[in-house]
């Protein structure tokens, strides 16, 4: 079948056809990716019935995989993870495969539901997130993804604002985001998250500039917390305009990929007590000379 890109939201964002990730991934669908995603920011490939092997198969054509976390869950402590180990479990069901329970402690972690960059608080930041949908809830009941387009959210920035933001650096954490959605991180976690410093103002793979900032970005280096909270705060209510924004509705077979420099994303509210939604993600790391973060 003929590959074939088409735009889906006016600013950014498009859909790939016709693309088999289970076969050949040839130099053809390899490049169609990636001139896609240097251009739209956000790609969803329809179709792509996928499991954990093929999906990471097919990320590791465009980059190093961030591996997700452990915990220190390690299978030889009885712990047996429901997905592959370079897979990210992003879903609303536990180890055992039912819906999380009410008390559940990773209920409480709801920095997706807030604009960010996945894993901007590492040293090495990302590329790519590439987001598989395994089981939707009912169509229309939420659980979208949002997008802005944080190229477009820059240039449209007023020249004052511009020049004062061109050379600062934001402080990332880990729990900053956590922290957004009403949980107050122990110490001992707290201390295992550094502060790391990103440029505020970085170049998104088409050239462009883009703004880095989100939900794990809380204050601006070398400044006082109140008033880097507050220059963030109204860069990041100016981004969230309409203007700006694309929503993913779902389809079953979706394989979504986001650019982690260009755009910011997050989940909308959907009923997590009562449907199952189980996605799988595959992130790349950023590992091109200046992209790498500095302790702050
Ligand atoms: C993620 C994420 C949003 C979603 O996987 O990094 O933010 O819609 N997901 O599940
Ligand atoms: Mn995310």
């Amino acid at each position: 079948m003929m590959l074939s890109v088409n735009r889906m939201g006016p600013v950014f964002a498009a859909e790939l056809i016709g693309a088999d990730l289970n076969g050949a991934l040839t130099p053809d669908l390899v490049n169609t990716v990636r001139e896609a995603m240097d251009a739209h920011g956000v790609l969803v490939i329809r179709d792509a019935d996928i499991d954990d092997a093929a999906q990471v198969r097919f990320s590791c054509q465009f980059g190093a995989l961030e591996l997700p976390p452990t915990l220190g869950l390690r299978p030889q402590n009885g712990f047996k993870p429901r997905v592959a180990p370079e897979v990210y479990d992003v879903s609303n069901l536990s180890a055992s495969g039912e819906i999380e329970p009410a008390d559940s402690a990773r209920r409480s972690f709801k920095s997706d539901q807030f604009f960010h960059s996945d894993s901007s608080f590492n040293l090495l930041p990302t590329t790519w997130s590439l987001l598989s949908a395994r089981v939707l809830p009912p169509a229309g009941t939420g659980g979208d993804t949002e997008f802005i387009d944080m190229r477009a959210v820059y240039a449209a920035l007023d020249d004052g604002t511009k020049a004062e933001i061109e050379t600062l650096e934001g402080e990332h954490c880990f729990t900053f985001g956590l922290r957004l959605g009403g949980w107050e991180p122990p110490e001992a976690m707290q201390a295992k998250f550094p502060i790391v410093a990103q440029k505020l103002v970085k170049r998104a793979p088409d050239g462009r500039k883009t703004l880095f900032a989100g939900a794990h970005c809380g204050g601006i280096v070398g400044w006082p917390a109140d008033k880097g909270r507050a220059l963030l705060r109204r860069l990041i209510d100016f981004a969230r305009e309409d203007r700006f924004r694309y929503i993913h509705k779902w389809r079953p077979h979706d394989l979504l990929i986001w650019d982690n420099r260009t755009v910011l994303h997050r989940v909308t509210p959907y009923d997590s007590f009562t449907h199952v939604r189980e996605m799988r993600r595959t992130t790349l790391l950023d590992q091109r000379e200046d992209a790498c973060g500095v302790a702050a």
